[in-house]
């Protein structure tokens, strides 16, 4: 199925090629944003966040109103109809017949693609639940082409909460898709990497390794992207409480990393990285979060400027199958057409990548 509009609901929605002209285009705007301050007059962005935010939100209404549009939306849904039971679809029908362009943060998996099949307008997924951030990776990207003048052949630490961390997930797909990077996978043996972006990577020119102690694996590390543990999607208090703190960066761990090592986290921090590592200059966290304005200057007026159709399936309908993962939209939204691809005998949920065994 193909829409009309220029989505962006993971990264593969476009090519390196794009990628990297986003990238460049950020790079001109930082340098001159005065050139670029009336790209977008007259021109209105919707807001639809369903969890909280701050740098995502933020940074997406800064690049609007500083390419001269303007903003309308929410950051509670609590305030808007979806509290009196408004289903996801006719809130983005609706916001998308005000706004030219929709910016989306939700809870669950595929609700950037859920939505975007009645959008009246492209859409961006600002984070849908654990699976993809594909605009965080699009910051990340940025600042490492800033820091290190290459996105190929470095050697990148994730560390934290790889299995919930939707970040992590957006920014191995893409890094895999340039050449001879290494990945060092940095957790507990309970959040572990999922499967299916270990097969992305398993099929890519990069190759990685799962190790469990920060200490022995930072001197090796070109890149060290810390995550928080993502509390919201635990199941139990205890099963978070047993996970938190086991990673924390501090000055001692610090000091056994190469001079030239870039300190990512795509923020906020809780307590894995110790706040006196911020005067140290490998800690480049607060540059890429300012790097999010200027990336996404450069999706807007790519976006905007460029229009052209997004492929949303690949795959069919398959009588009596519903996807298995609890946290997929269309568990919610009962409405959805399903739309699974094939894969020998396991099928892949087209909005939230899980596999369904037959
Ligand atoms: C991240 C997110 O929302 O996934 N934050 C962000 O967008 N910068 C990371 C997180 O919440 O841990």
């Amino acid at each position: 199925m193909i829409s009309k509009y220029r989505h962006l609901i993971d990264l593969n929605d476009f090519s390196v090629s794009e990628w990297d002209s986003i990238i460049s285009l950020a790079k001109e705007i930082k340098k001159n944003p005065a050139l670029y301050s009336h790209r977008c007059d007259g021109k209105i962005m919707g807001t639809l966040f369903y969890e909280p935010s701050t740098r995502t939100q933020m940074s997406f209404q800064t690049a609007m109103l500083r390419l001269g549009g303007s903003i309308i939306g929410f950051d509670n849904p609590e305030t808007s109809s979806v509290a009196k039971g408004e289903n996801l679809k006719d809130t983005t029908k609706i916001v998308s017949s005000y706004a030219d362009i929709m910016v989306m943060r939700h809870p669950l998996e595929g609700s950037a693609k859920a939505a975007a099949l009645t959008s009246d307008c492209p859409i961006v997924n600002a984070g849908d639940g654990g699976h993809l951030h594909p605009t965080q990776t699009l910051t990340d990207l940025l600042t490492l082409s800033e820091q290190k003048g290459t996105l190929s052949g470095l050697t990148v630490g994730l560390c934290g909460d790889l299995m919930n961390g939707r970040t992590v997930h957006s920014l191995l797909k893409a890094l895999s898709c340039y050449k001879n990077n290494k990945f060092v996978l940095i957790s507990t043996p309970e959040l572990r990497l999922p499967s299916y972006i270990k097969d992305i990577l398993n099929a890519s020119s990069c190759s990685f390794c799962e190790v469990d102690s920060l200490e022995d694996a930072i001197p090796e590390l070109d890149v060290l992207y810390m995550t928080r543990i993502q509390k919201e999607r635990f199941s139990s208090e205890e099963e978070y409480n047993a996970q938190k703190d086991v990673y924390v960066l501090d000055r001692n761990k610090l000091m056994k990393g190469k001079h030239d090592l870039v300190v990512l986290h795509p923020l906020p921090r809780v307590d894995e990285i110790s706040i006196d590592v911020d005067e140290d200059p490998r800690a480049l966290y607060f540059v890429q979060a300012k790097n999010g304005v200027y990336v996404r200057m450069a999706l807007i007026l790519t976006i905007l400027e460029n229009p052209s159709p997004t492929k949303l399936f690949d795959g069919k309908v398959h009588a009596g199958v519903c996807c298995r993962n609890k946290k997929c939209i269309t568990n919610r939204e009962k409405y959805l057409p399903k739309s699974f691809w094939g894969m020998g005998d396991t099928l892949v949920c087209e909005y939230c990548d899980e596999r369904i065994l037959l």
